[in-house]
């Protein structure tokens, strides 16, 4: 989704800055990227479609410039261009802007009637021409930025310079992230932690409706009733090394290669000689779970664990459809939120209609300090560490080992022997050679995943792999459902990928595999066990273990051919087409 960056400091380098900031949150996908410096006593804007390159290519980097906002867009309202990228400007003042201002109609009305004129499709150009139409009355720049927010509809993170106010930048926030790093005699905004890594670790969460007017060496904090605030200033725990590719050709493939240390450091964050850091979770008669997308699909594995062995009633749903429904809630349900960014529009709004309902909440969440985790009861960090690659690999792996932990604890047993095993066993699944399967299927159109039960939702996060880095279609069905329909898809040579973990259910999927393969399928079986047979034309074994931690083990694997196929097909891999890495929009 869009990225905001700011600079105001002494060093006349807020160019760079805030060019190395963007291409840190390139990561989060965008169409389009601009900036708005000061040069001397003027306000430069140059904006430009596409790669952030062809925006660099344009600036001047000699120019010393003390302020500067910057933003990538990812296009919601109007086509990515040149003319809808930000910084927008309205007479004295230059914003950019991530979310939705949702009421920008209304607003456009009314100022189309007051004289205002528009050259954009997007609700940004409306937005700050609502800000410098509020400003001709109020004549006091927060004055005018507290009013705005309580006009303002929809989510947004607005960085803000005012002409009448050179010497300062201004950023408020409602609902869309944004952090204000403190740096030294130079101060920050930025909509990611990483975009400032580079420069400082430390910074301030802005909260829903707070403004921020930032000189160079303070930062003053308002509430929504225009008090002067204290707020806390945080220490981001990992290093701006931690946010860099280190050696390998992909983010993706670097994140999968962390998996080993991801699963330890999210265990052993609960898990000693005992259980902790864990609330009391066995009080709850049942559960549900939302998400969306790879945390969607952890959510179905959650399920499976905590109504199998733990015997309590899970229901799973998407975000986006959750928050729309009717649901049934009691006195005894819990609702866990599972979310990598703790950002994800659908999923944040659910956790506040659930709290709206005095339903008590858990979050599982990678990032600290972000709304779902501020907002909820509970949380369980993921101890994931920074992820850049839109498509998840090591987030997803460590919201399975929450699951894990807390299957365990709910049935309390410790699998000790088990855990210790695990980072090793990683290591050795992730340094196998997936480039031979994937030169197999690469050129495929249409690619099907088939399982059962637990499998089957190790296949949604397979298939979902695959389409969003690789842009095949694939599907991923119940392995005993083919017959009712999509079998008819199964022609010579269509690749299907198979799993069973699960014994008890092996049979019946073989039989369902014999099913495909006896329509020429080209079978790719992935087995936690030797089985001989001529159902299948490669074969995978995945080591095999107890089931509350078998997921574990089967997740890189079809991480890793997804990876290899998008590489064999050229694709952007760390930055698929259309797709952020968090999705602050509905
Ligand atoms: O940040 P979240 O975990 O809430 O994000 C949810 C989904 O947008 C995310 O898992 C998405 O499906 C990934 N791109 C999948 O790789």
């Amino acid at each position: 989704m869009c990225g905001i960056t700011g600079y105001i400091g002494k060093k006349g380098n807020a160019i760079k800055t805030v060019m190395d900031g963007l291409v840190a949150l390139e990561y989060r996908g965008y169409d389009s990227a601009g900036i708005c410096y000061k040069d001397k006593d003027k306000l430069i804007t140059i904006k430009e479609q596409g790669k952030i390159a062809n925006l660099k290519s344009k600036l001047d980097f000699n120019v010393k410039s003390n302020l500067a906002i910057g933003h990538t867009r990812w296009a919601t309202h109007g086509e990515p261009s040149k003319v809808n990228s930000h910084p927008h400007s309205s007479n004295k003042f230059t914003i950019v802007h991530n979310g939705i201002i949702e009421n920008y109609m209304e607003l456009k009305e009314e100022l189309l009637k007051n004289g205002y004129s528009f050259k954009s499709t997007t609700d940004t150009e409306i937005a700050v021409a609502y800000i410098d139409y509020i400003y001709k009355k109020e004549k006091d720049i927060l004055k005018t930025l507290n009013k705005v927010t309580n006009i303002f509809r929809g989510s947004y993170a607005l960085g803000i310079i005012c002409e009448d106010d050179l010497d300062s930048l201004y950023a408020l926030r409602k609902t869309s992230p944004l952090i204000i790093a403190r740096g030294k005699d130079e101060n920050y905004i930025a909509s990611d932690v990483p975009a400032i890594l580079k420069y400082t670790n430390k910074y301030i969460l802005l909260d829903d409706y707070e403004i921020a007017k930032i000189t160079y060496q303070n930062i003053e904090i308002y509430d929504k009733d225009l008090n002067l605030i204290n707020k806390d200033t945080l220490e981001f725990e990992g290093t701006y090394e931690s946010s860099i590719k280190g050696g390998f050709e992909h983010f993706m493939l670097k994140e999968i290669n962390e998996e080993p240390t991801v699963f330890e450091n999210t265990i052993n964050n609960y898990i000693d000689e005992n259980f902790k850091n864990i609330p009391d979770l066995s009080k709850y008669k049942n559960i549900h779970i939302v998400a969306c997308g790879s945390a969607y699909h952890v959510g179905l594995i959650g399920k499976h664990l905590i109504e199998k062995f733990a015997k309590i009633p899970v229901y799973v749903e998407i975000a986006s459809e959750y928050r729309y429904k009717y649901n049934f809630y009691d006195k005894d349900t819990l609702v866990i939120l599972v979310s990598q960014s703790g950002e994800t529009a659908d999923t944040l709004a659910c956790l506040r209609l659930v709290k709206e309902k005095g339903i008590d909440t858990l979050s599982i969440v990678n990032v600290v300090g972000s709304s779902i985790a501020r907002e909820s009861k509970y949380v369980m960090y993921t101890k994931a560490g920074c992820e850049i690659a839109v498509a998840t690999t090591k987030a997803y792996l460590s919201q399975l080992t929450v699951f894990a932990v807390i299957t365990m604890y709910l049935t309390n047993k410790i699998l000790k022997t088990e855990i210790e095993k695990i980072p090793s066993l990683l290591k050795n699944i992730i340094n196998e050679d997936y480039k031979y399967l994937a030169e197999q299927i690469h050129n495929n159109k249409n690619i099907f995943f088939i399982g059962r039960g637990i499998d089957y939702y190790l296949c949604m996060e397979g298939s979902l792999k695959l389409k969003e880095i690789s842009y095949i279609n694939s599907v991923a069905y119940q392995a005993g459902e083919l017959k009712h329909g999509t079998i008819s898809l199964i022609d010579k040579e269509t690749p299907v990928i198979a799993i069973s973990t699960d014994k008890d259910l092996r049979e019946k999927t073989i039989s369902n595999i014999k099913e495909v393969k006896a329509r020429g399928a080209k079978v790719i079986f992935i087995t936690n066990e030797d089985i001989d047979g001529d159902f299948y034309d490669y074969k995978i074994i995945i080591p095999k273990l107890n089931e509350i931690l078998q997921p574990i083990l089967v997740i890189p694997t079809l991480q890793l051919l997804a990876y290899e196929v998008a590489k064999l097909n050229n694709c952007d891999i760390d930055k698929p087409r259309n797709l952020a890495k968090s999705v602050t929009v509905e």
